[in-house]
């Protein structure tokens, strides 16, 4: 298998279910927020301390080194962010991993403290519903393909069905 980048707004289950489709077919997986942690710790105090400009270059050497991995590859919700990494994806087989934005906003609000804000001087409520909204066209432009996770279905069922996808276009 060549490489699969799963790209999505935060909360929408990138980790959890490429993690479930790359068990199900036997293939690895990768969390690009995940090697950033190893390499820098946590993201939230990284970018208290560094700021998102210092994590987007960060971040985007990270998913460089991902081009040639054979397995699933699940990124940071801001991957889409810089223009170089949206050119690299649109290049590759990349997921949008696409959820309306009352479902997502109904998980982000309910675990607000595990991620940083991106926008302290906003509501999170506004954030999100300003932040989806800009970003969605770019996760759009930089995925070939999109699959859209039934909220209703257990994440297992999801990664099931994902994993059936990924086989039809691989
Ligand atoms: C980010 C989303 C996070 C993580 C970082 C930035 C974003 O990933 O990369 O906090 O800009 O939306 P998840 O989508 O896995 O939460």
């Amino acid at each position: 298998m060549s490489a699969i980048f799963l790209i999505g707004f935060r909360g929408s289950g990138k980790s959890a279910l490429g993690k479930g489709a790359a068990e199900i077919l036997e293939v690895p997986f990768v969390d690009l927020d995940e090697i950033f942690r190893g390499k820098f710790g946590e993201i939230k105090d990284f970018v208290a301390e560094k700021g998102w400009d210092e994590f987007r270059q960060k971040e985007a050497e990270i998913l460089q080194n991902f081009a040639g991995f054979s397995g699933i590859i699940a990124t940071g919700g801001g991957i889409i962010e810089l223009e170089k990494n949206r050119e690299f994806l649109a290049k590759q087989k990349t997921i949008f991993i696409d959820l309306p934005l009352e479902v997502l906003l109904h998980r982000l609000t309910k675990k607000a403290e595990k991620r940083p804000r991106l926008e302290t001087d906003k509501d999170l409520e506004t954030e999100i519903r300003e932040n989806f909204l800009r970003r969605l066209p770019l996760y759009q432009k930089s995925a070939k393909f999109s699959f859209s996770p039934d909220p209703e279905l257990s994440k297992t069922a999801n990664a099931e069905n994902l994993a059936g996808f990924l086989n039809k276009i691989t």
